[in-house]
């Protein structure tokens, strides 16, 4: 695949740079930055890490080294600031290169192949089952399902695995929990409720009744042992549950190739253990067996209670050793709660200890919490958000805002569908992942502030444009008619994109795609303020509808790569 425009700039001042100093391509390219003002050039060279090589201050080297460079082809101008090279793009070059290039790959603009031929697995989303999905899940969710685009993108092959959480000791509690208070009828109608409330209960009395968890335990050891009732029961609880959740997927509009959760692991678990024995690494501890990891300074990993029953780490192990068997992954991400760091911690050392070579291919990609402005959520208390109307809420009130500005739109409620579910996801992505997100009506839903339905307002807004046009949009136009300041900041940050979703994926970081894409609209709103796009004059509205169709064609393939819907009126 051929370097985009913004490459074969970068390259162009590595070939210039190279004659003169002694790093190589990758240190340059590491090295340079952007300088404050647009005034003072495109890119600039840091010279600190030549100091001590030519034992001279920054600055001294700065303006020596400048003096020796000539520009070439893109560059146009080379000038020294304090300890600083600032390089200045040639326009007439690079508007038309950054454009043409737009035009012709339209919605693959920003692919690349360096993932050609590899295949990563995202485990992502993964709610307990009979529990609700919560928010955190929908965190892991939205971020998930970003990465795997990302990835996509880059021309990996992406397998999205939904690691459920359909087993473990909470469905002995379930199940002792209908036994004593359950209603079917009750269960039918309302499932998740049901069970959570279910849940909930059991957690209350389990205080004031110590026997409640011994009955619990009982109940899960009858399911390790395959017994009928339990298995019924857990099998009804799962379906239902299921049932909910891709409800949830269909309103995000998000698959996974696989939804292999927990319980499929079951059949391999004991030859995982045996496996770790064999390995001479398992140990009895008090009737539980373990992995003991202190010299790696981390806690042991429970392999197998004392009761026999075995554990969630231990399903991660068998799960790992599985999937690279069935997939032969390069990499595999893990995209849970920040709390989980020291299970990951664990799995990824046993998994090492064993041996396998691409134990170090492992990820965690952890997340901060949302908050509502009133602190985390549990699913113990009790306090918990259905998401299902938390989505709801969004499309009522995004559908009157658009009867408020737009009363004439046609497929309202479809249109208000997109925006207020793409309004919870960008909240979501735009927030750092580490950070926490923070949940505000009012805030996410402003369709002037820095929010999704901003990004798909500034997208409709273009798409309007070129309907109104309602010509063939070419790429032979007068590029010269382009060459205002708002002008090419828009080229700029558009020639931008493919190396934003690089760095995006390599960082695990959707935020980076929702903040370029804030700084594509300003500059593209604040361009479209400015100039009139399609006038009497011909050639200066087949220039200005090129640079428009780009724009559109950019925001579009952002938010795809968010996973939000972009409506082409709003
Ligand atoms: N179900 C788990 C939870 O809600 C998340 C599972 C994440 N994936 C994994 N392979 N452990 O906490």
């Amino acid at each position: 695949m051929e370097n985009s425009a913004a490459e074969k700039v970068t390259d162009q001042i590595v070939d210039i740079l190279k004659q003169q100093v002694k790093l190589n391509p990758t240190q340059i390219r590491d090295a340079l930055g952007t300088p404050p003002t647009a005034e003072l050039g495109d890119y600039a060279f840091g010279c600190f890490t030549l100091a001590k090589e030519w034992r001279k201050s920054p600055t001294a080297i700065a303006q020596e080294l400048t003096k020796r460079l000539r520009p070439e082809s893109y560059i146009k101008k080379i000038e020294n600031a304090g300890p600083y090279i600032n390089f200045t793009v040639d326009r007439e070059k690079f508007t038309p290169l950054v454009l043409r290039e737009v035009f012709s790959r339209g919605d693959s603009y920003g692919n690349c192949d360096v993932g050609a031929g590899k295949t990563v697995v995202v485990d992502f989303s993964s709610p307990n089952i009979a529990k609700p999905f919560g928010v955190g899940h929908l965190r892991s969710t939205v971020i998930g399902n970003s990465i795997c685009r990302l990835y996509r993108c880059l021309g990996y092959t992406c397998i999205g695995i939904n690691h459920l959480g359909d087993w473990g000791t909470q469905f002995g509690k379930l199940i002792a929990a209908y036994k004593r208070w359950g209603k079917e009828g009750q269960l039918k109608a309302e499932p998740v409720r049901q069970l959570y409330s279910l849940y909930v209960k059991f957690h209350a009395e389990a205080q004031k009744e110590k026997s409640l968890e011994k009955e619990a335990r009982e109940w899960f050891r009858r399911l390790e042992a395959g017994e009928r009732e339990a298995i019924r029961l857990w099998r009804w609880f799962r379906e239902i549950s299921l049932k909910e959740f891709q409800r949830i997927y269909d309103i995000l509009d998000i698959h996974f190739d696989s939804y292999a959760g927990e319980s499929f692991y079951n059949s391999m678990l004991a030859e995982t253990i045996e496996e770790v024995k064999a390995a001479g690494f398992a140990q009895e501890s008090q009737g539980a067996l373990i992995v003991d990891l202190e010299r790696f300074g981390i806690p042991p990993c429970l392999l197998r209670k004392s009761d026999g029953s075995t554990l969630y780490a231990t399903r991660d192990i068998a799960a790992a050793i599985y999937r690279f068997n069935t997939y032969r992954f390069d990499k595999m991400i893990y995209v849970v709660g920040a709390d989980q760091r020291l299970h990951f911690q664990q799995v990824f050392k046993v998994l090492e200890l064993l041996g396998y070579p691409w134990a170090d291919a492992l990820v965690h990609v952890p997340f901060g919490l949302v908050r509502f402005g009133n602190g985390k959520m549990s699913t113990r208390k009790g306090n918990v958000v259905f998401l299902e109307e938390v989505f709801q809420r969004a499309v009522e009130l995004t559908e009157k805002i658009i009867e408020e500005k737009n009363p004439e739109l046609q497929d309202r409620r479809e249109v208000a569908t997109q925006v207020g579910v793409g309004a919870i996801v960008f909240n979501d992505l735009s927030t750092k992942r580490m950070k926490d997100v923070d949940f505000s009506w009012d805030r996410m839903l402003n369709f002037n502030g820095q929010t999704g339905p901003y990004v798909q307002y500034t997208y409709a807004r273009f798409s309007s444009v070129l309907r109104k046009y309602g010509r063939q949009v070419e790429d032979n136009v007068n590029f010269s008619l382009l060459n205002s300041t708002m002008e090419t900041r828009v080229v700029k940050l558009l020639s931008r994109f493919p190396e934003v979703v690089k760095r995006a994926a390599n960082e695990y970081e959707p935020s980076v795609v929702a903040t370029y894409l804030l700084d594509l609209c300003e500059a593209s709103n604040q361009f479209y303020n400015h100039f009139r796009v399609l006038s009497e004059d011909l050639e200066t509205t087949k220039a200005r509808v090129l640079l428009v169709w780009c724009i559109k064609t950019v925001l579009g393939k952002g938010l795809k790569v968010l996973g939000m819907k972009a409506p082409e009126r709003m």
